[in-house]
């Protein structure tokens, strides 16, 4: 799963790669490994310096794309007070890890990081901090079992970093950001992006869902939508500064509810954000299918730039699981959603996450998945073995599938899936494609393009190409990826 393509993406952002077999990394939702190759841009002005000269910080990033993206804002942060980003926690006076809780898995690897510092190595006048998911979760727990740690603040805090960061400059031992009851989005005057032609921009934040298995409303808190006319000025502003992609980030895009005058839908904003001057591409991640309207594929069909791509999680094939799960639609419910978007005018890929082993997920149910499989034919499926998380409904539930049949399970649906993947990827070949390039590989002198649909495509190619859109022909295709040459 890990990538040795040399991307253009970059550093403080020091992402995570795979868990064990489940297929994440290349989620729409999730961040993949990542090598610098340029450096990464700030974008806003930077207007204060607080801190004295040539304070460092290294900030490492685990789980979603929102957390990379609020990494993204706390690095703005930051560089707003006079810090400067360093590669590695050696260099750094303040070491912060952005966190993950949404599988076991996930959350324990900040601790093992944490234990870096326990077993004697020197940290000194170091502050070391914990943000996002688990320190929402472990609150100030952390304290405890970490006692390096002087910073401990979850995502619907992060308005608050500047003062919690004062208060350790001027030598408070311990400060908290742990209240979800705060209505507003993190706005940031910098944010430290690390990619020059995709911006990533925060819609919504929290969640409002009770998904049975999740642990996302408990740490990220309640839905909070930004008004439309600040999420387009900072389009405009970014196009104005190069950038051609927008990728609309949130727990449930769909949901978005504008707080502004202008009460803009979903789907309004979509077409708003299309038709603004310079905007070549408008991604979006991730739809509720319970919220997922016709108007957004109605939107996508009327407006070149928004890009043929839903990804639209669907977690069980079988609706007795769905029922459990809380999701609040039945699998007939969600292959209606399918067939509107197959439906449109022009081909859109999709793509879903799906978790197996759930609570009493019987073999039947499972069989139901992978027959869901078969009619929805996926271009992409991001799967996952359940992982029983607190403060959620079915932490009380016996987790009675065992780990060991949970592993099967994944590995039946993720072959079925890659001969789907390879099936639908064969239709491609002799096709031209516009790609936006986004990396090379110097040892193949091959340049990676992604297509609109999510595809990505190597083909021979010149480093300088980073950045263009470019059209290529496909002549092969494997479940992954597809190989070309210029058109
Ligand atoms: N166990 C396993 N997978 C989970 N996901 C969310 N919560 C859990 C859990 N407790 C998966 C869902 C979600 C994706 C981001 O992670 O598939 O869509
Ligand atoms: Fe993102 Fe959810 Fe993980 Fe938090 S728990 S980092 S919101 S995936």
């Amino acid at each position: 799963m890990r990538s040795k393509l040399v991307q253009i993406l970059a550093p403080a952002a020091a992402v995570e790669g795979s868990e064990g077999r489940e297929s994440r990394g290349k989620n729409p939702g999730w961040a993949s490994p990542r090598h610098t190759l340029l450096p990464t841009l700030p974008t806003g002005t930077v207007t204060c310096s607080a801190a004295t000269s040539e304070r460092t910080f290294y900030l490492e990033t685990f789980g979603c794309q929102m957390n990379v993206h609020d990494s993204e804002k706390v690095s703005g942060v930051l560089m707003s007070r006079g810090y400067r980003p360093v590669e590695n926690h050696e260099e750094a006076d303040l070491i912060l890890y952005n966190t993950c809780s949404i599988r076991e898995k996930a959350a324990q690897k900040v601790f093992s990081r944490l234990g870096v510092f326990k077993k004697g190595h020197h940290y000194g006048q170091k502050i070391i901090g914990v943000l996002g998911c688990v320190a929402q979760q472990e609150g100030e727990s952390i304290f405890d079992r970490a006692p390096q740690v002087s910073l401990v603040c979850g995502s619907a805090s992060y308005s608050r970093l500047p003062e919690l960061l004062a208060r350790l400059e001027t030598g408070d031992r311990r400060v908290t950001g742990l209240s979800l009851e705060i209505d507003e989005c993190f706005e940031t005057e910098l944010t430290r992006r690390d990619n020059p032609f995709r911006a990533y921009i925060t819609i919504i934040e929290g969640c409002d869902k009770e998904c049975a298995y999740c642990v996302v409303p408990s740490t990220r808190g309640p839905e909070r939508s930004r008004p439309s006319e600040k999420i387009l000025e900072e389009c405009r502003r970014l196009v104005d500064r190069s950038y051609t992609e927008i990728q609309y980030l949130g727990q449930n895009v769909n949901s978005y509810r504008d707080p502004s005058p202008a009460r803009l839908s979903f789907a309004e904003l979509l077409a708003r954000t299309a038709g603004l001057p310079g905007v070549k591409r408008v991604r979006f991640t991730t739809s509720h299918p319970r919220d997922f309207t016709p108007e957004i594929v109605h939107a996508i069909e009327s407006h070149p730039a928004l890009c043929d791509q839903v990804h639209l999680p669907v977690q069980s094939g079988s609706s007795r699981v769905l029922a459990r799960m809380l999701r609040g639609y039945t699998r007939e419910e969600y292959l209606t959603k399918i067939d509107c978007i197959k439906r449109a005018r022009r081909a859109i890929s999709i793509s879903t996450d799906i978790i197996v082993g759930f609570c009493d997920e019987t073999e039947e149910d499972f069989g139901e998945t992978l027959s869901l499989l078969d009619l929805a034919e996926y271009d992409q499926v991001f799967s996952f073995k359940y992982s029983p998380r607190p403060n959620t409904a079915a932490r009380d539930w016996a987790d009675d599938v065992p780990e060991e049949e949970k592993g099967r399970r994944l590995s039946v649906l993720q072959e079925r899936q890659r001969e789907i993947q390879l099936r639908r990827n064969q239709t491609a070949v002799g096709r031209e494609f516009e790609v936006l390039v986004e990396g090379f590989q110097p040892r193949l002198q091959q340049a990676v393009g992604r297509t609109t649909s999510n595809r990505l495509i190597n083909f021979p190619g010149e480093p300088d190409w980073i950045g263009r859109y470019l059209n290529v022909r496909v002549t092969a295709a494997g479940p992954n990826s597809l190989v070309g040459v210029r058109g």
